[in-house]
């Protein structure tokens, strides 16, 4: 587990009205997400230069940690994403929690906040309730989940699959493409937890083969075998 911390002053400065602003964020966790989360954030809005210019620049406002609890107290946001595991994310937040501000409901002033600095890193934020998956992972992976079965009623391979979805409906990768990028291990945790949630939605179930594929080791990209094999 890395925790990075990245340095946004400025980021924020054009905000008109006075509000709570973002300058220091800890990103915990530097799996798929972590550093995606983390690169998007490093990388300052005003940087025009290309190449190593631009790299070197975003570097300086880095920095790593193995000690989340010596870092979070001086951050403006916390962004968790660390591996799908309820009880291991628990215990995370129980550690933090002795550091950072808990407030038992989102105020409108922190949701504010956080729109303008999604805006500020060139992001579109949308609103949405608290609800497993929010809005993509709840469209997105109940739609993973049905090409999976579909798959395993031998209705069609995962490459036609793939191909049919690509040129069918425009996606920029097959459902199969897709959880290998996304990782078994984390789309399968997601089915878990919601299958616990509402173990009679049939959207919800689990799949043999995608349990088989995570029991073996083969989370996709990140172990450069999934549903396919990568080199
Ligand atoms: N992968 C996606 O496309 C995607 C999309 C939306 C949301 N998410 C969510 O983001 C979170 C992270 O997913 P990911 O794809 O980056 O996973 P990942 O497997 O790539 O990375 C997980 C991270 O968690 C850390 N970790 C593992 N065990 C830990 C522990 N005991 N304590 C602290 N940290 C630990 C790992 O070191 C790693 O940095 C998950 O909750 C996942 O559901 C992932």
């Amino acid at each position: 587990m890395a925790f990075v911390t990245r340095n946004v002053a400025n980021a924020m400065a054009t905000s008109a009205v006075k509000k709570m602003v973002v300058k220091t964020v800890t990103v915990l966790g530097s799996g798929l997400m972590g550093s995606g989360i983390a690169q998007g954030v490093g990388i300052r809005l005003q940087a025009k230069v290309a190449g190593l210019k631009f790299v070197q620049d975003t570097m300086k406002n880095i920095s790593t940690s193995i000690d989340a609890a010596s870092v979070v107290h001086s951050s403006d946001l916390v962004v968790e994403a660390i591996v799908e595991n309820l009880q291991i994310k628990q215990d995370v937040f129980a550690t933090l929690d002795k550091f950072v501000v808990q407030t038992p409901m989102t105020s409108q002033i922190t949701f504010e906040a956080l729109i303008d600095f999604a805006k500020a890193l060139g992001k579109h934020p949308v609103a949405c309730k608290d609800t497993p998956g929010f809005l993509v992972n709840r469209l997105l992976v109940p739609y993973l989940m049905e090409s999976i079965r579909l798959h395993e009623r031998g209705h069609g391979s995962k490459e036609d699959i793939d191909m049919a979805m690509k040129l069918g409906a425009n996606y920029p990768m097959g459902p199969f493409e897709l959880l290998d990028y996304v990782g078994l291990d984390t789309s399968k945790y997601i089915m878990d937890g919601w299958h616990e949630l509402e173990p009679n939605n049939p959207l919800f179930a689990p799949s043999p083969l995608l349990d088989s594929l995570v029991q073996q080791g083969k989370f996709g990209r990140k172990t450069h075998e999934g549903f396919y094999k990568y080199n």
